[in-house]
């Protein structure tokens, strides 16, 4: 995608929202379980603490992160046109969290689907979303990352447990003539690294066995030192050519939003690009590394503290598993401001999503009742016709 082409839509992010679970697991509290310290944590990564799922799922903290999305944007559920959900953490192998999110956002008009580029997703995400808009395709796209790794780690595993957490981020991208929004996308992948960093069971190479569970392979393993590496390379890498196809210059840039997975390598990538702090948004003291969640968590939170504005030049780029990486460049258009919600507005929104529920409760119950009918009906014609396809 470039910046080139005058007579293209633009896909402008007009919403956004997050959720983080309240229950904060600090590194003190993982120095109980797992060989480790604060101090190394802290010094190593830049983590201080991470969220921990109790109640919450991937599905569950995707819909409340794109409600707030949704409200923000005040867009009707029924005019999205798709829900994607980037995650490697899915409630289920299938059917896709994405469609879950739809249903209980009563997104009845809206395709959906999940996305699995891991840390990346968010960024393909965008990417694609962006470029559907920009085609006339579709006019409004929900790009939401969440994450539960906590379900996915080896809490006895000291090189990978400390470093996640969980969390939801969504924004609302949305058609527009005027000029801005996302401006350029870059997506890459090396599947040479696969196995550095990996869940080798679960999918159909190695199905679930008593041996696979024996054996820890349904955890996240990971070759530290080496996506280490390729990370503070491709970060580097992949916003300057996300400038470069957005024609914006180096100087202009305004805020980057990495991936949130080790402040040594934002820092070192920071350094290369020779940004200020300033240009920097860093929240992964609070969240540790929350995968696809973390880049959309952090612009939220970038615009809670008024470090986002109408006419900034903003990067988004991610690296992860794959080995995948993604970097977009963006100029902001919207008002940062969020309007007060008022109560009516709130139960409005509230009445909306119970009304949602009662339908796809409805819509189970029909399919139900439809089944039933249409077997007793099969049972009567096969009986007339003597073919005894009985139960
Ligand atoms: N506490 C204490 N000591 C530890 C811990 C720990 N939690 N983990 C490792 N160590 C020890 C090691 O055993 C090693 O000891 P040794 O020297 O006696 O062998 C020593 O600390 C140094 O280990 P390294 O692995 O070399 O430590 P490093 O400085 O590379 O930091 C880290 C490790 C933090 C994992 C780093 O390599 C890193 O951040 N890598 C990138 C990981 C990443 O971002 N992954 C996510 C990608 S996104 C996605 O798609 C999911």
């Amino acid at each position: 995608m470039s910046a080139n082409n005058h007579h293209a839509r633009y896909a402008h992010i007009v919403g956004w929202g997050k959720y983080v679970p309240p229950n904060v697991m600090t590194n003190e509290e993982l120095a109980k379980k797992v060989d480790t310290s604060d101090a190394w944590i802290r010094e190593r990564t830049g983590i201080r603490e991470r969220r921990i799922a109790t109640k919450e799922t991937t599905a569950s903290m995707a819909l409340y992160a794109a409600q707030e999305a949704i409200e923000v944007a005040d867009v009707d559920p029924n005019d999205i046109d798709l829900v994607i959900v980037a995650t490697s953490s899915p409630e289920f192998i299938f059917p896709a969290t994405a469609s879950i999110v739809q249903d209980q956002l009563g997104a009845c008009n809206a395709g959906a689907f999940d996305l699995s580029a891991a840390c990346s997703g968010f960024v393909y995400g965008i990417g694609l979303a962006a470029g559907m808009i920009r085609s006339g395709i579709h006019n409004n796209v929900l790009v939401i990352g969440s994450e539960t790794f906590s379900k996915l780690l080896n809490w006895k595993d000291r090189a990978t447990c400390i470093l996640f957490g969980d969390g939801a981020g969504a924004v609302l991208l949305q058609g527009s003539d005027e000029y801005g929004g996302i401006l350029s996308s870059v997506l890459g992948s090396d599947g040479s690294g696969g196995e550095l960093l990996e869940i080798p069971a679960g999918g159909s190479k190695n199905p679930t066995s008593i041996e696979t569970v024996m054996a820890n392979m349904h955890f996240v393993k990971m070759n530290g030192r080496e996506v280490y590496r390729f990370a503070t390379r491709i970060m580097v890498d992949a916003t300057k050519e996300a400038l470069e196809k957005a024609n914006i210059p180096a100087e202009e840039l305004d805020l980057l939003i990495p991936h949130q997975a080790n402040t040594r390598i934002i820092d070192y990538a920071a350094k290369a690009l020779n940004l200020p702090p300033s240009k920097v948004f860093v929240n992964l003291e609070k969240y540790g590394n929350t995968s696809a969640a973390s880049i959309p968590i952090a612009l939220v939170e970038a615009i809670e503290d008024k470090r986002v504005n109408p006419g900034d030049h903003l990067v988004f780029v991610g690296f992860g598993a794959g080995l995948s990486w993604g970097a977009c460049a963006l100029e902001w258009t919207e008002p940062t401001i969020r309007r007060a919600t008022t109560p009516q507005r709130a139960a409005q929104s509230k009445l909306r999503y119970q009304w949602s529920h009662v339908k796809s409760l409805g819509h189970r119950v029909l399919r139900r009742v439809d089944a039933g009918v249409s077997r007793t009906l099969d049972r009567i014609e096969g009986k007339k016709n003597g073919n005894g396809h009985e139960e």
